[in-house]
């Protein structure tokens, strides 16, 4: 008898492909007479493209083809609206589809050559002359031009004011008044972005993406060059990484289809990692909070307004200044979101867009505000607690056991022997700080369809066209298969991202795994259904009169519950019926009515421990307890995982991550893994995760929250707050280098 695997630790159904190297990535899939193109990126950062002389690129050995503006192509894009599922308002950018330089390494030609080699070198001899113009990229001098976007994405809405934050902030006894500044940061997922096109005859194409949606690839690509949906299949069974950066299709795609539709033979395109850096990112953003509170503590008034850069040709909002209203009890409110038009390209979603800096600045606020009451900082955050979500009329949380978490990380990390005084706790040299701050993030569900089959070799195959980036997608497929059938999770095959599977949304916003694990559970009732009714047919003497919900299956059996002695093996009942397989997807949407009427969170609350080098400024984060409320776990190790990625990014964010421009010629000048700095082993020493228990019969019915995102909410804050604790000093502009901690900048 297995017993069950959802809420029990289980290893990655996936994890020896990977590491073993058989898994393949959109870059490695092989192709007979493969083509491979090689991105030309635009030098300068605003201008017009006067000339491109391809000549001595087309006469390298092995050149095939050099598509600019100027030769390639009418697209159907042109003709029609077209979009993709992560695109914000405005006119998106269309890879060589004029002769405008909108920001510095855009796409300006591809060279597509019989190897990767000759294109690289071809691409080298492309001659581009432009008319450039001095482009303006820095978010501080243009705050003047800042404007409210007319809309944002669905769900994104900035929540409305309520009651008069500044009269309210006038009349408070306490408050505290900071900006503070996060840089542009950038994905960098191990794998590039990349495409494989595979031309199979006829305008046929089977395109292996990297992509955190094959439907939204393939919608694109059939948008963009006017294809039939059948003719176009979009893969991404195994995706390297993306947090974010894969929710759009990126110009790779786009390029490598043009090219194999002129050439009619297959095609791969893969960026360099010096071009990851051309396209999203996460916004540079400055905020300003302001809060104000009674002598108890008590919130009077919370002010959070913030500039984002966005670029000149789409209005990207990620709307940081929203969980503001949500995280405390507070009745005077304003909110404010503007948008810097810049000559860059458009930024787009990573990981917890929006909240991850915007509750950076508010839990740096939070800390700021407590050192003006002088009130332990946690204290500060229960006396503020709220049981409803303000943001819309005082609706109740479907869950939250935020104050589980604020008990059980203290408790753990042990910070009521936390002495407040600012540089009162040393190791040595080393200046201990103690930090803490809120995380929050949503708890979304999507629609999404999955489709369950049990086999007559005894296996169950479960399917849906969403990705697994990394997250654990595969696994909780396999997890709930296997419990719903009672078999082995061996015995479960899994298929995903694959655009001709089921329909999903975007693998994002921490919603996949209620999404498909509702459908996928939903399918397998439905067959098990099936597989009963056919029972009921072939063994009535076992199954006459029996309910569905007195039916179990155990180890490949159907039988009565409380008597698996005696039972039908499915797979010789299968056999029995001449039948291959019982087959059945389900749909599920998210419960409109349950989700106007109750807020839908996740929780956490992230305690830091930094030591910080006296004289070389130097900080160390020694330890880290993260105690998160996300509903309920489905898997308990690959969850672990998520929230420690989070946390070490959050760690990153505080310490080391930044993109920074030279703004005389535009670009992104760290653009490479040796100045682009992320945490390594060394930095994050120890990271306690702590799932509280919470129960929730109402956000779906698995009653899950999802984990993808809520690890990095709230994590930056607590290093600064940590910082501040160790040194005294408040450094508001990230990342906390040694260098601002010293006060050299
Ligand atoms: Mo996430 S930023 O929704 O991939």
């Amino acid at each position: 008898m297995t017993t069950p695997y959802v809420g029990r630790p289980t290893n990655r159904v996936d994890g020896i492909a990977k590491v073993t190297g058989r898994a393949k990535y959109a870059a490695e899939i092989p192709a007979e007479d493969l083509a491979y193109g090689v991105v030309v990126s635009s030098s300068v950062a605003k201008g017009q493209i006067k000339s491109i002389d391809t000549s001595r690129a087309l006469a390298v050995s092995g050149v095939l083809q050099v598509l600019t503006h100027e030769n390639r192509p009418h697209l159907a894009w042109f003709n029609r609206k077209y979009k993709d599922d992560d695109a914000p308002p405005g006119h998106h950018f269309r890879p060589l589809g004029d002769d405008q330089v909108r920001y510095s390494g855009q796409p300006v030609a591809l060279v597509v050559a019989e190897t990767f080699e000759a294109a690289r070198c071809a691409a080298r001899l492309v001659k581009v002359e432009y008319n450039s113009v001095a482009p303006e990229t820095n978010l501080d001098e243009h705050l003047d031009r800042a404007y409210e976007p007319k809309r944002t994405k669905p769900g994104f809405e900035k929540p409305k004011a309520r009651g008069d934050a500044h009269e309210a902030l006038s009349r408070a006894p306490i408050k505290m008044s900071a900006d503070y500044i996060a840089p542009a940061e950038h994905h960098n997922p191990m794998e590039m972005h990349a495409s494989t096109v595979i031309w199979e005859g006829d305008g046929k194409l089977t395109i292996y993406d990297k992509t955190q949606s094959v439907l939204n690839s393939k919608q694109y690509v059939c948008n963009v060059f006017g294809l039939k949906e059948d003719d176009v299949q979009v893969m991404a069974p195994y995706v390297g990484g993306a947090f974010g950066s894969g929710l759009r299709p990126q110009y790779q795609l786009p390029l490598a289809v043009m090219a194999s539709l002129i050439l009619e033979r297959s095609v791969r395109v893969v960026l360099s990692r010096q071009q990851m850096f051309t396209f999203g990112h996460r916004p540079n953003t400055k905020q300003s909070v302001q809060l104000g509170a009674e002598e108890d503590g008590a919130l009077k008034s919370i002010i959070h307004e913030s500039f984002a850069e966005t670029s000149k040709f789409e209005d990207y909002t990620e709307v940081v200044v929203n969980w503001s209203g949500l995280a405390y009890k507070c009745d005077d409110v304003h909110l404010d979101y503007k948008l810097v038009p810049l000559d860059l390209a458009t930024p787009t979603d990573m990981r917890a867009p929006g909240a991850a800096y915007g509750m950076y600045a508010l839990e740096s606020a939070m800390d700021e505000l407590a050192a003006e009451l002088k009130m332990d900082p946690l204290d500060l955050r229960l006396r503020n607690y709220v049981d409803v979500d303000q943001n819309h009329l005082g609706r109740k949380f479907s869950s939250k056991e935020l104050r589980a978490c604020y008990e059980q990380g203290a408790e753990k990390f042990g910070w009521s022997r936390r002495n407040p005084e600012p540089g009162s706790m040393r190791d040595g040299k080393k200046l201990i700080g103690w930090g803490m701050a809120t995380g929050l993030w949503d708890a979304y569900q999507s629609s999404c369809s999955a489709k369950a089959s049990f086999n007559v070799d005894g296996t169950v195959t479960v399917s849906c066209a969403i990705t697994d980036i990394g997250t654990g997608t595969y696994t909780i497929m396999a997890q709930i298969g296997a419990d719903a059938f009672g078999l082995p999770i061996e015995k479960v095959k899994v298929r995903l991202g694959d655009s001709t599977l089921p329909q999903a949304p975007l693998q994002g916003g921490s919603w996949t795994a209620a999404s498909v694990g509702t459908a996928l559970a939903a399918a397998c009732e439905k067959v098990k259904r099936k597989i009963f009714d056919l029972a009921k047919k072939n063994a009535s003497d076992l199954f006459a009169g029996q309910k569905v919900d007195k039916i179990a299956f155990k180890d490949g059996f159907i039988c009565v519950k409380g008597d698996d002695s005696r039972g039908m093996e499915v797979a010789r009942l299968l056999e029995f019926e001449g039948q291959e397989s019982i087959e059945e997807s389900a749909s599920k949407k998210p419960n409109l009515l349950k989700q106007g009427i109750f807020g839908r969170n996740t929780h956490s609350a992230v305690f830091v421990e930094v030591k910080v080098d006296e004289d070389t400024g130097m900080t160390e984060v020694s330890r880290v307890v993260s105690a998160v409320a996300a509903g309920r776990i489905l898997n308990p190790k690959t969850a672990r995982s998520q929230i420690l990625g989070g946390v070490v990014w959050g760690v990153g964010m505080a310490l080391h991550e930044g993109s920074f421009l030279d703004h005389r010629i535009g670009r992104f000048m760290n653009h490479n893994y040796a100045e682009y700095h992320v945490p390594v082993a060394k930095d994050v020493d120890q990271i306690d995760v702590i799932f509280v228990p919470e129960e929730d019969g109402i956000v779906n019915p698995l009653g899950v929250k999802g984990l993808g995102e809520i690890g990095i909410v709230g994590t930056a804050a607590a290093v600064a707050n940590a910082i501040h604790h160790a040194t005294g000093r408040r450094v508001r502009d990230l990342p906390i280098t040694p260098d601002k901690i010293l006060g050299l900048s």
